[in-house]
């Protein structure tokens, strides 16, 4: 292994959050990439010397998910990523862009492929259209650099005036401090002339949920990825069927959507956006810094 970085999942997992029946010993995180040392028989798609990523859902490749495939995925239940060195099938791997560093490509798994799969594989982004990102971490940061990539505008909302400088400097149209602005959706609603967006990347969960909907115009699209205020609920529903909005739940990715987002990155020589890098026998104090929120994109460990 080469690198590996951090999800927010990790951090539940490490808590007990996640899963608080996980079988124990855990090697946690999901992401990483590596360089194959050796290949085993009847393996053709991979080199001794490539450099590959992991895939964050071992058994899921293509198509629609199964039970059994979904509960193949690294840093909980199968051990995951923040060691020296691992045994994957051929397919549990993806060969990754030159252009990047190892620790770029360590960010690709989750956070990169959850981004891809609500913007371009679920919602199907155009040019023109516009795209609402809340917050900047990892997930919401690849969200940004993937519209900007189809072309279209983005809005993002932060809780701090400086991580949204950032975020204005990475690309996005406008800026919504959401601390400052709790009915952001409103706001949001105004900067499309009453339009509203046509894509919600949803990491915040319960507590902004009927935000999101305040702000996606009818026939829109909110991805549904995090619950990061809370798993449950008091926003209305109506407004879903009233206003023929599509929301759709994310888990990741295939492993095809995967190599099509590798492709695109590839083709676009897109940089992940990594905030800081920790040697592995730090990465406690990675996941506390990740704990505390300060980050903007990507926290990371090498190896
Ligand atoms: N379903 C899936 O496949 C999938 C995949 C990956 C991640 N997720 C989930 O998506 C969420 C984000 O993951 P991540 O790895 O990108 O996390 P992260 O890097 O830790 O990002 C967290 C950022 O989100 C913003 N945030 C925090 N609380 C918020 C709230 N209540 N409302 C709006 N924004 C808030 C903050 O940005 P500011 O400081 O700028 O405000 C914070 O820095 C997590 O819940 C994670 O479990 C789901």
């Amino acid at each position: 292994m080469l690198a590996a970085s951090l999800n927010f999942r990790d951090l539940l997992m490490v808590t007990g959050r996640y899963n608080p029946r996980q079988p124990l010993p855990l090697v946690p995180l999901s992401d990483g990439c590596g360089v194959v040392e050796a290949v085993g028989p009847g393996v053709a798609a991979l080199q001794v010397g490539e450099r590959v990523a992991t895939c964050f859902a071992q058994g899921w490749v293509a198509g629609k998910p199964t039970r059994a495939g979904l509960k193949q995925t690294l840093g909980g239940p199968l051990d995951g990523t923040l060691r020296e060195a691992m045994v994957l099938p051929e397919l549990g791997v993806v060969p990754v862009p030159d252009h990047l560093s190892d620790v770029e490509a360590a960010t690709l798994p989750c956070a990169a492929l959850t981004a891809w799969t609500a913007l371009v594989e679920h919602g199907q982004v155009a040019p023109g259209e516009t795209v609402l990102v809340q917050g900047t971490g990892g997930v919401s940061i690849f969200a940004l650099q993937f519209a900007r990539m189809a072309g279209a505008r983005v809005i993002a909302t932060s809780s701090s005036p400086a991580k949204l400088q950032r975020a204005l400097d990475l690309g996005a149209h406008d800026g919504i401090d959401h601390k400052a602005e709790p009915a952001w959706g409103k706001r949001a609603l105004e900067l499309t002339g009453g339009a509203g967006v046509d894509h919600v990347v949803e990491v915040g969960g319960g507590g902004t949920l009927q935000e999101s909907l305040r702000a996606v115009k009818p026939g829109g699209h909110v991805a549904l990825i995090g619950v990061l205020s809370g798993s449950s609920t008091s926003a209305s529903l109506l407004p879903i069927l009233m206003q023929a909005v599509r929301v759709h739940g994310v888990l990741v990715g295939h492993r095809e959507a995967f190599l099509r987002m590798n492709r695109a990155i590839g083709c676009h020589q897109l940089r992940p956006v990594v905030d800081r890098v920790f040697p592995w026998h730090d990465a406690r104090t990675a996941l506390e810094v990740l704990q505390s929120g300060q980050h903007f994109g990507k926290i990371c460990v090498s190896f």
